[in-house]
């Protein structure tokens, strides 16, 4: 089986990141990740992306005077050169034009912090908590040309407790991402994930497949 080359592009801490690297140093698993890419020098991930001795770049967006596909292109570039054949966006924090969405179509993938098509852009457990739902969560999803859009592959639910601020409420959901996200890449490395419009089917179910009521 060849693994494939997957880049993940980052602009902070890199949490998710270090799950899907971990996950990644299983022989077995799908997909190795031969590159971290960041917008921004001074994004932690990029040091722990170092201590795996996973291949860095920097390609500061703030060289490209605001030039959104000029920075896209050397973006593009620096995958190429690494011979990518996957990107999965985590915690990547720039709009995407259709330059590099189109380039990708179907070979990139991006975490959210929300359960989509809810709670798109930023914030999300602040209006989560503001919006009152119960059930908060996470998505994985390829990367189409709208913000936060395109077909879903996996998503993690928790619940909104009634104590919750938006620092508790994002650590339980970034919980979810780190177990949903090396799902999500594994699925779309191994070829199972097949997208058909809106829908990607995978052939795989859940473990235990009891709905998920809270309260
Ligand atoms: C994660 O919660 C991710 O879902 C979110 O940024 C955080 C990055 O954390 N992404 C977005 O909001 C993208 N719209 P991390 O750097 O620790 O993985």
């Amino acid at each position: 089986m060849s693994r494939k080359r997957t880049a993940i592009l980052i602009s902070g801490r890199g949490t998710n990141m270090g799950a899907l690297i971990s996950a990644a140093m299983a022989p077995s698993y799908p997909a190795e990740i031969s590159l971290v890419l960041s917008n921004r020098p001074d994004a932690k991930g990029l040091e722990r992306a170092a201590e795996f001795n996973i291949p860095t770049a920097i390609v500061d967006h703030k060289d490209f005077s605001g030039d959104r596909e000029a920075f896209e292109r050397q973006v593009n570039a620096v995958l190429k050169m690494h011979n990518i054949e996957l990107v999965a966006l985590a915690g990547f924090m720039r709009i995407l034009t259709p330059f590099l969405v189109d380039a990708w179509t179907n070979r990139m993938i991006n975490i959210h912090p929300a359960l989509l098509p809810s709670f798109k852009g930023l914030a999300t457990h602040e209006r989560a908590i503001d919006e009152g739902v119960k059930l908060h969560g996470a998505t994985v999803h390829y990367v189409s040309s709208e913000m936060d859009d395109g077909p879903i592959i996996i998503q993690g639910a928790v619940p909104v407790l009634d104590a919750d601020t938006p620092d508790t409420l994002a650590a339980r959901v970034l919980g979810v991402e780190h177990k949903i996200y090396p799902k999500a890449l594994e699925l779309v490395a191994s070829g199972k994930a097949k997208v058909t419009g809106a829908r990607v089917t995978s052939g795989e179910s859940a473990d235990d497949t009891a709905a998920l009521v809270w309260p």
